[in-house]
């Protein structure tokens, strides 16, 4: 398609991969979630946006705002790669409030021969749509720091403590370990080298992304997104370090890097924090490299669902945001089921749709749930409960990436799981938080079905409930 073909057909809303409640772009490529905030009475959400086809190209900030942090209303491109400074890309970043606008702070991206340089810039807004670039960007020209490398060095995340401003950014050293540094503002126009916030213990050569800092009741929260040299390839991964941050050094001091998510596509998630205080993640759900079936409908790459993150016991649980629940619609519901053979459930059905179970784990049973199943496709999700693994198999899924995934979970008498399934993903939260696998798949629209199968001893279900979600 050449870019005026497919400017012009302007919406991929329509085709079979896409969301009902995720953002996604109207058509185009995404990728990062950018600016996420509060302002004027909504949630606004920037993202990595190339409008002119569904590749990654220079960078724009889409955007779009909700009221609900579920349903959202695209609004003009934010900010274009129109500037010497940003001209081959307005790279990650972050949003603020300050004196009634709304700041953006983004990364400058520039291509030299062989290279890149990147710097920090704003754009600010009155009425939360129009952005006026400042004119003295750069804002952070350069790192101010010989212990950081100046070619990787981006994705600001600003906020507010006490009277200034601090922003977490992601760098690598000259050695090209992976870092976090520090800045810090009185007025987001005129910045100061802080400190190196987080060095990687590991020294693993690579750079760190999209860092954010949640300060969480009970702990402090780094966030990190990664390439891990993995089984001789590298593997994008969003990890968390839990520790705490010292505002008179600068310095986060952490324990070991944990995933934040066991999926094959969550990456560079962003928080922000709501009115009512808690604070809220919505991560790429998608993946550098990853195969992307519905790119040839014209876009790629969607939100996750907002997800709150609560600090507990030195960790962090992630559960669905409470607004999740306004869209429950129908539900079907069984209790007491103990289950020798493959069994469907009445009503338990669809490619959208929320499933609830709680399933007993004293006879140590082994078992499968297959979803989004038809004849000849089903997406496996399977308990071994003498191992405690969680594992989502994408073997037989449809179309897209055959990779699996699984997740080692604590040893307990029951497992519960909720599942969201939207066209082309599903999210999995273990055990009210504990951990959540979250994959893009690409089914048939028909394959709707779910199979409970007993694989060793029998399945005892305590209770499944599968709602329709009221999405249009
Ligand atoms: C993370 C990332 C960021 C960068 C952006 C470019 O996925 O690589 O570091 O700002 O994507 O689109």
């Amino acid at each position: 398609m050449n870019e005026k073909n497919f400017l012009e057909k302007k919406s991929a809303e329509d085709t079979k991969f896409y969301p009902k409640f995720h953002l996604a772009a109207p058509f185009g490529w995404i990728n990062d979630p950018n600016g996420f905030s509060f302002f004027n009475g909504e949630y606004h959400m920037f993202y990595q946006y190339h409008p002119y086809s569904a590749e990654w190209g220079p960078m724009h900030w889409g955007h779009a705002t909700s009221k609900d942090l579920i349903f959202w209303k695209n609004k003009p491109i934010a900010i274009a790669p129109d500037e010497n400074y940003d001209k081959d890309g307005c790279f990650s970043g972050s949003a603020i409030e300050k004196d009634g606008k709304l700041y953006l702070i983004y990364t400058g991206h520039v291509n030299v021969e062989h290279s890149h340089v990147e710097t920090q810039c704003i754009a600010v807004s009155e009425d939360g749509i129009t952005f006026k670039k400042f004119f003295k960007n750069p804002v952070i020209a350069k790192p101010e720091s010989d212990e950081v490398d100046s070619v990787d060095f981006r994705d600001p995340k600003v906020w507010k403590h006490g009277e200034k401003f601090y922003c977490v950014l992601g760098s690598k050293n000259p050695e090209h370990i992976g870092q976090v540094v520090l800045y810090e503002s009185d007025d987001m126009e005129n910045w100061k080298f802080k400190n190196i916030s987080v060095r990687d213990k590991k020294n693993i050569k690579t750079m760190w992304e999209c860092p954010n800092l949640a300060e969480l009741d009970g702990g402090d929260v780094m966030i990190i997104s990664v390439t891990t040299p993995k089984d001789g390839t590298n593997i994008y991964e969003t990890e968390y370090i839990a520790g705490k941050f010292d505002y008179a050094t600068g310095i986060f001091d952490g324990g070991d890097r944990t995933l934040i998510d066991f999926g094959t596509d969550f990456y560079a998630p962003q928080i922000t924090t709501t009115p009512d205080g808690r604070v809220i993640m919505i991560g790429w759900l998608s993946m550098w490299r990853a195969d992307m079936p519905e790119q040839s409908d014209g876009w790629a790459g969607m939100m996750s669902i907002p997800r709150e993150l609560i600090f507990e016991n030195g960790k962090v649980k992630t559960v669905p945001a409470k607004e999740m629940k306004n869209l429950r619609g129908e539900n079907f519901s069984q209790k007491n089921l103990s289950l020798n053979e493959k069994t469907e459930l009445e009503n338990f059905c669809g490619n959208i749709g929320e499933l609830l179970l709680e399933i007993d784990l004293k006879n140590n049973p082994e078992f499968a749930v297959e979803l989004r199943a038809d004849e000849d496709e089903k997406t496996l999700l399977t308990f071994d409960a003498e191992k405690n693994i969680l594992k989502l198999d994408r073997k037989f899924s449809g179309v897209g990436p055959k990779s699996s995934s699984e997740v080692t979970l604590q040893k307990s008498d029951n497992l519960k799981l909720q599942i969201f399934l939207d066209k082309s993903s599903i999210e999995i939260f273990a055990n009210d938080g504990e951990a959540t696998i979250s994959a893009r798949i690409y089914p048939k629209e028909t394959s709707q079905k779910i199979f409970f199968v007993p694989q060793k001893n029998s399945l005892e279900i305590i209770s499944a409930d599968f709602y329709k979600l009221k999405c249009n």
